[in-house]
Parts: C-alpha cells; sequence; structure tokens
C-alpha cells in the first residue's frame, strides 16, 4: 500500500519535528491539503507555507486542492516540485483540459471527486489520468469519520481501472485508520491518506508502516 500522511494534522506551531518524522518514515509521499474557503467550509495554508514545507521535505508532493478555478494555480504547484496535483472534478468544468495542462507542466494529473460524486462521471476521462483520489468524508476537516459508501466507490472504480486502459492509481481520503484502511485494500485501493490516525498516534512513523503493511 502507498501511503500519503496528510499535513493537516501535524503542528502547525512547530511542523519542522512532524516532517523530520516524515522525512525518516517509509511514507512514499507528504499530502497537502490545500482550502479556500469558497470550495470547502475551512482555509488551511497556501503557497509560502508549502513552499518553506518543500524545501524540508525529502518525500514527493501530493498536492490536493480543495479550490475554485484550481487550474489558475498549475505553475505554482509546479515551482514547489510537486509530483502530483489533484483537482476535484466539481471544480473543473473544463477537466479534460485542465488535466492536460498538468501534464504539459511536467506533474500527475489526479482527479478527485466528493463523496456525492459517482465514478461514472470519470469514464471519460480514466485514460488520461495518474491518479483518481476517492473522497470518503466531505473535504474541508481532518479527523471526520469514515464514509462507508467509498468503499463501493473504490470497487466500482478498481473495475473501471482494471477493464480499460487506465494506469490510474486508486488513492482515497478522509476517515483512514487501521480498520477502514484494511477494508479500502480489500476494495482496491492503492494509496490511503492519513491525517489524523498518523499524527495522533504514539508512535506515527509505526503507523505509517502499519498502514504500508495493508495489501488485498
Ligand atoms: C480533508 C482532507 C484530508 C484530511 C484527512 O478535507 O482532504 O486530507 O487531512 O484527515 P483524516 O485522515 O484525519 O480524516
Ligand atoms: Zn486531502
Amino acid at each position: 500500500m502507498l501511503v500519503s500522511p496528510s499535513l493537516l494534522s501535524a503542528d502547525f506551531g512547530n511542523l519542522a519535528p512532524d516532517l523530520e518524522m516524515i522525512n525518516s518514515s517509509q511514507a512514499d509521499y507528504l499530502h497537502l491539503d490545500v482550502m479556500d474557503g469558497v470550495f470547502v467550509p475551512n482555509i488551511s495554508f497556501g503557497f509560502p507555507v508549502m513552499k518553506a514545507v518543500a524545501a524540508r521535505c525529502v518525500k514527493p508532493l501530493d498536492v490536493h486542492l480543495m479550490i475554485v478555478q484550481p487550474d489558475k494555480w498549475i505553475s505554482q504547484v509546479r515551482d514547489l516540485g510537486a509530483e502530483i496535483m489533484n483537482v476535484h472534478q466539481e471544480a473543473c468544468p473544463q477537466l479534460h483540459s485542465v488535466v492536460q495542462r498538468i501534464h504539459q507542466a511536467g506533474m500527475k494529473a489526479g482527479v478527485t471527486i466528493n463523496p456525492a460524486t459517482p465514478v461514472n462521471t470519470l469514464v471519460d476521462i480514466i485514460e488520461d489520468v495518474e491518479l483518481v483520489l476517492v473522497m470518503s468524508v466531505n473535504p474541508g476537516f481532518g479527523g471526520q469519520k469514515f464514509i462507508p459508501n467509498a468503499l463501493k466507490k473504490v470497487r466500482e472504480l478498481r473495475q473501471l481501472v482494471d477493464t480499460t486502459a487506465s494506469k490510474a492509481i486508486i488513492e482515497v481520503d478522509g476517515g483512514v485508520n487501521g480498520a477502514t484502511g484494511r477494508q479500502l485494500a480489500e476494495a482496491g485501493a492503492d494509496m490511503l491518506v492519513a491525517g489524523s490516525y498518523v499524527f495522533g498516534s504514539a508512535d506515527p512513523a509505526q503507523t505509517i508502516l502499519e498502514l504500508k503493511a495493508l495489501s488485498d
């Protein structure tokens, strides 16, 4: 299992030790949650903070933009050195064009779907993206309860990816812990985001290892 710990649950008053933990852990990515107070009812952090974080982080960045008009920020996300740029399907009326522009900027394109957005809305983009991010909570806050319907969506998505030319990785975000992580692995997820479960645990590096060990 690929694991992408979310910085949203780190100590914003003292990020350096949490970044050192991530750097020396087995985490595959660092997940950065950008919120604008419009697309979601919360504001997190922006580019000045992410630049400082990127400079201290040795893991590839998995940037999750919970903002309207995410395409306005493609070059800024690229300048962070991000490997993956995730945009919400619901925020992109011209999703195909946005995906092309993310690729032109040299990044992997991820398309994210909210809990009420069906998997079948991705049928005509699935072969063009490197990743699909399934939200298993309504985006905006860490520490929420996992929505079980996400398991059905991951199964549907697994089937869609496996029956097309798509090579998309299936990532899941929200309410991930040991128990929901195991169910998601069985459903066909490739990559898990975890915020409160990792940073709220007594031994975050060990918790990352525990999630990494999950397989179907
Ligand atoms: C929620 C964010 C998540 C958040 C997950 O809107 O997209 O990445 O950090 O937090 P947990 O793992 O605590 O549910
Ligand atoms: Zn996220």
